[in-house]
């Protein structure tokens, strides 16, 4: 919908006249309007959004609180719009309606650029529709009436942080009365925006939680202008605070993920970004701030000014994030793999806020197609990431170009200036939309992008691939990102893993997808021209990639794992390719060289392939690589890199080390799916039929999982009691179970309907 439409149909595009430049970030307009109602009011809806972040008050009062509105999309050719309704807010007689505009995604910093990617100041676009009691209609929009000024927000940005000077706060502005006899006139942008207007359709970030320092720490260094809080948990949001100074006292608040030795906050892994917020006291007493236009990501805050002369209250943290309520639960025998699910599980909140990103601290926080595509199985567990993962897929489709192919990173290719993202990053397109059929049995997200679906794969056959292999270095410059920071050389041009058996694997992966798509939307010959695709890519594969014995080319762990898990291998060479993969676990001790693209499939491997035990040494190992390894050294969250920090090298490198990415968490479907044993059926998805099928194994003694489905919940737990293994097991009405023992095991019954079940499975 364009504006001049409803619900905007009377409303015009209006900035303010302050404009920043590529690097200098400009005061956050205010903009008003004050209304007369004659009568009280029946309903009222405003329908409301920016280029750019907005947060409205009517009659002093804060309209919804939902935070980063109207969300991040390609501007250029979408932008959400939401409706509040604001009945109770407005009374009959005088009232006024307040808008402060932020910088955002929109004219602020993003990534690794400068400012202003889509346009240069903010622009709003609102309309108040008033259904009076005596049946009349009022429409309140914006237009040339508005007026506008600054206040005490001097900048605001995501990667800057916000600066605020609260000498400058302008009263009850928003409220009627007010005396605006000094705001200036609103401006009209130069030209109307031309992007499509769509009702928001996934989940607003909100304040989720507050999170309290472990304690106030003492002075560091024994400094009066200094303090630091530990909140114990990396998180993405920002602080309250609660002070009392002197007027015009400045405080600056540092933000930071992790400490270095001596102490003090480790910001080289920031990549140069300020990361502060500044605060200038009014000197009223008390005073509580909390910044609006921006977040960070950090456990540690330091906040620095004369503290000598100042009263530091409260420091609250504010963990903010896409809300996208709780649905998973998994628990085990071996604390130290709870606390890695924790640490998924934050990882997961602080990156999903509007868009998966890979991390929430430095100049990036992008929507990396591969690292949402490994997460998004153990996402959609932990999460109700349906609606979420709706919008970021129509993102996919917006950014599409005309010939089919998917950038690296969603909502915009312009951050790389690449078309297309490569193997494992662009699969994105296929992938995560059958994930989400999979896990919610969600079938109107296939039905929805299943031409975009088909428009990638065909770009791949034309533009990507010679003789069904992808990605060829031999034809073309850009093969893809490689099973990024595996420790196995991956990842470098040379060495490793080779981009084009990644991007061939994932070509077949994708067809056999699409075969399977065609089938559930009953296109059936689709289906069976995806099945045959498949099949030559297959065969292709095997040409290039598969000695007559069973040796993968280059003999990585991940080229192993892509090959076992995709199919592409003959049947009589798995337990030989099986084996190489063991066999350089082993020479490893027991440790995975896995990078973001074979790290997600290895454990599901070893076990499809009879080495459970195996599966179960990497998951509960301890040293240096492994899942473990950063628990054990107290991380709160996923590392990046597995080698982020380590006894001996210390952090590695700072243009590249997040303590807060989630791509290695994807080992948490594991857990969920072989540990506890919680299972979906292709056949009937999103649990309508699950399989039960505990995995029991390493020093697992008990584990639990539940998780909340469109049915009810479910939920299952086992323990091991002498050589028997006793289970039980809740299936919600409408919903029916398989029990699958492990081969060692046997029980009585395997086909169970809804109701709390009891079982016993004894050893064969
Ligand atoms: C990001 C990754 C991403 C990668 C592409 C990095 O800068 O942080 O998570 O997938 O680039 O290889």
């Amino acid at each position: 919908m364009k504006n001049s439409s409803p619900p905007f149909s009377r409303a015009r595009w209006i900035s303010a006249s302050v404009v920043g430049g590529p690097r200098t970030c400009a005061p956050a307009p205010y903009l008003r309007k004050e209304f007369f109602l004659a009568h009280p009011t029946a309903k009222a809806v405003l329908s409301i959004t920016a280029l750019g972040l907005y947060e409205t008050e009517i009659n002093g009062i804060r309209v919804g609180d939902e935070v980063f509105t109207p969300g991040w999309t390609n501007y250029r050719k979408r932008v959400q719009f939401q409706q509040f309704d604001v009945t109770k807010l407005l009374h009959q007689g005088e009232n006024a309606m307040g808008v402060i505009l932020g910088d955002g995604w929109y004219c602020g910093f993003v990534a690794w650029r400068n400012r202003q990617i889509y346009g240069d100041q903010p622009v709003l676009l609102a309309q108040l529709e008033v259904q009076l009691r005596d049946g009349a209609t009022v429409i309140v929009a914006t237009d040339s009436t508005w007026k506008t000024t600054t206040g005490p927000i001097l900048e605001n940005d995501f990667l800057v942080g916000e600066s605020y000077d609260a000498r400058l706060e302008l009263g009850r502005w928003s409220e009627a009365g007010y005396d605006d006899r000094q705001w200036g006139r609103v401006a009209a942008p130069a030209s109307e925006p031309e992007a499509e207007l769509s009702l928001r359709t996934g989940p607003p970030v909100r304040r989720i939680n507050e999170l309290m320092p472990l304690k106030p720490v003492e002075n560091f260094p024994r400094n009066p202008e200094r303090r630091q809080f530990d909140f114990g948990q990396n998180f993405s949001g920002r602080i309250r605070i609660k002070v009392k100074t002197s007027r015009g006292t400045t405080l600056t608040i540092r933000y930071a993920e992790i400490l270095k030795p001596d102490g003090s906050l480790y910001t080289e892994n920031l990549r140069s970004i300020r990361a502060a917020d500044i605060y200038t006291a009014a000197g009223n007493g008390e005073e509580i701030w909390e910044p609006r236009f921006t977040f960070h990501g950090f456990r540690h805050v330091e906040i620095l000014g004369p503290l000598g002369e100042t009263d530091i209250l409260e420091v609250t943290g504010i963990v903010l994030h896409s809300d996208t309520p709780s649905t998973g639960i998994f628990r085990c025998s071996n604390e130290l793999l709870n606390q890695l699910q924790h640490n998924i599980v934050w990882g997961q909140k602080s990156n999903f806020i509007e868009v998966p990103t890979d991390c929430p601290q430095r100049n990036e926080r992008l929507g990396w197609t591969g690292d949402a595509q490994v997460f998004i199985r153990t996402a959609a567990f932990n999460m109700d990431v349906r609606p979420f993962f709706h919008k970021w897929i129509q993102d996919i489709r917006d950014a599409q170009s005309p010939r089919g192919a998917v950038p690296a990173v969603i909502p915009n290719e312009e951050f790389i200036g690449q078309e297309e993202g490569g193997p494992a990053w662009s699969d994105a397109t296929i992938i995560c939309p059958w994930t989400i059929y999979l896990c919610y049995g969600d079938c109107k997200i296939l039905a929805d992008h299943y031409d975009s679906m088909k428009r990638y794969l065909d770009f791949l056959g034309s533009c990507r691939c010679q003789g069904f292999l992808r990605s060829l270095p031999e034809t073309y410059s850009w093969t893809g990102f490689g099973d990024w920071l595996a420790l196995d050389g991956s990842g470098n041009l040379s060495g490793g893993t080779p981009h084009d058996l990644i991007g061939t694997a994932f070509y077949a992966y994708d067809a056999s997808i699409m075969a399977q798509v065609a089938v559930v939307l009953g296109h059936s010959l689709d289906a069976e021209k995806y099945r045959l695709l498949n099949k030559d890519i297959v065969a292709a594969f095997q040409r290039r990639y598969i000695t007559p014995d069973g040796l993968v080319a280059s003999g990585t762990q991940t080229a192993y794992v892509l090959a076992l898990h995709f199919g592409l291998i003959e049947e009589s060479k798995r337990a030989f390719a099986a084996q190489q993969l063991v066999r350089d676990i082993k020479k490893r001790g027991y440790h995975l060289a896995t990078g973001f693209v074979g790290t997600p499939y290895l454990l599901e491997v070893l076990e499809a392939n009879n080495y459970l035990d195996v599966a179960y040494k990497l998951l509960e190992q301890e040293t240096f690589p492994s899942w473990l390894f950063p628990v054990k050294n107290g991380a709160t969250t996923i590392w990046e890199r597995w080698d982020g920090w380590t006894p001996d090298k210390g952090f590695s490198d700072p243009s590249m080390n997040s303590f807060n990415h989630y791509a290695y968490g994807a080992v948490g479907a594991w857990m969920y799916r072989s540990v506890a044993g919680l299972e979906l059926d292709p056949a009937e998805p999103g649990y309508r039929h699950i399989i039960f099928r505990p995995r029991p194994g390493g020093s697992i003694s008990w584990a639990e999982a539940s998780l909340k489905t469109a049915y009810g919940v479910v939920a299952l737990s086992w323990k091991l009691a002498g050589a028997a293994l006793e289970i039980t097991f809740t299936v919600p009405n409408g919903c029916h179970a398989t029990f699958i023992p492990a081969p060692e095991y046997q029980v009585e019954k395997t086909d169970f309907s809804e109701g709390t079940h009891k079982l016993t499975a004894c050893k064969r």
